[in-house]
C-alpha cells in the first residue's frame, strides 16, 4: 500500500457483516432482557411468551454470526499491549460462547418442564424431551444464576475496555465495529 492510500484508509474496520451482526446482537440482547424486567414488574404472561421468542431469536442470530465468522477476513488486532490482545480475544470468545448457552439453557428448562415454546405466532418447539422438574430446575439455575451473571460481568469488562480506547486512549478503536 502507497502513502496515499494508508492515509484514506486508516482505519482496520470490521467488515459490514460482522457490524450488522455485532449490534443487532447487542440489540437482541437487550430486548430479550428488558422483557425479562417488563415480566418480573408486571407479571404478565405476554412479555415471557416474547422473552423467550426474541432469547430463541438471539440464538439463530448467534448460530448465524459463528457461520459468517468463519467465513470472514478478521481485521489484524488494534496496537495493544499482547496481554490485553490476548484478553479480548478470550472476552470475545466468553460472549459468544455465552450468548449460545443463554437461550439454549432457556430452552431446555421450558421443554424439560413440558412447556412448547412458541416463537411469535409463527412456529413452536415442541416438548422434544421428557419432561423431568429436576433438570428444569437444573437449567434454570443455569439461565439466572450462572450463565446470566457472566453475561452481565464480561459485558461490562467489555463495554469499559471500549469506553477505554475511546476516552483514555483515544485510538478510535471503536470505528472498527461502527
Ligand atoms: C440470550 C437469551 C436470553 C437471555 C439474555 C435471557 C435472560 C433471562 C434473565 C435475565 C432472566 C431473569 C432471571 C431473574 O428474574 O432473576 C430470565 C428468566 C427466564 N428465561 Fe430467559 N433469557 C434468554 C433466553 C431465554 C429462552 C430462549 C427461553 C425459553 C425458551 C427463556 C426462558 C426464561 C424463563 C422461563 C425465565 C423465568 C425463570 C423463572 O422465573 O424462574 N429465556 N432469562
Ligand atoms: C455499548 C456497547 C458495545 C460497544 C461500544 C462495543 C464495542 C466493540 C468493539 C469496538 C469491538 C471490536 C474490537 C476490535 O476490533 O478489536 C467489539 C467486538 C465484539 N463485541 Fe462489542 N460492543 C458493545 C456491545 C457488545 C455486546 C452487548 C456484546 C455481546 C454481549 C458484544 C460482543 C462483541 C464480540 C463477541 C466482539 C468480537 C467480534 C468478533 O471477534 O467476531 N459487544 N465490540
Amino acid at each position: 500500500m502507497n502513502q496515499v492510500q494508508s492515509r484514506v484508509a486508516p482505519l482496520n474496520k470490521w467488515p459490514m457483516i460482522s457490524r450488522v451482526f455485532h449490534w443487532i446482537s447487542a440489540l437482541l440482547l437487550l430486548v430479550t432482557w428488558a422483557l425479562m424486567f417488563l415480566y418480573d414488574n408486571t407479571d404478565d404472561s405476554l412479555y415471557i411468551g416474547l422473552h423467550k421468542a426474541f432469547g430463541i431469536s438471539l440464538l439463530f442470530w448467534m448460530l448465524a454470526r459463528v457461520i459468517s465468522r468463519l467465513f470472514v477476513k478478521a481485521p489484524p488486532s488494534a496496537p495493544m499491549p499482547k496481554w490485553q490482545d490476548i484478553i479480548a480475544k478470550l472476552t470475545h470468545f466468553a460472549l459468544y460462547a455465552l450468548l449460545i448457552a443463554m437461550p439454549i439453557a432457556g430452552l431446555l428448562m421450558s421443554v424439560y418442564g413440558g412447556r412448547a415454546v412458541d416463537v411469535f405466532g409463527l412456529f413452536e418447539i415442541q416438548v422434544f424431551v421428557t419432561p423431568d422438574r429436576g433438570l428444569a430446575r437444573t437449567f434454570n439455575d443455569w439461565h439466572t444464576d450462572i450463565i446470566w451473571p457472566l453475561i452481565l460481568a464480561f459485558t461490562a469488562a467489555h463495554i469499559l475496555a471500549a469506553l477505554y480506547h475511546q476516552f483514555i486512549k483515544k485510538d478510535k478503536l471503536m470505528k472498527r465495529i461502527w
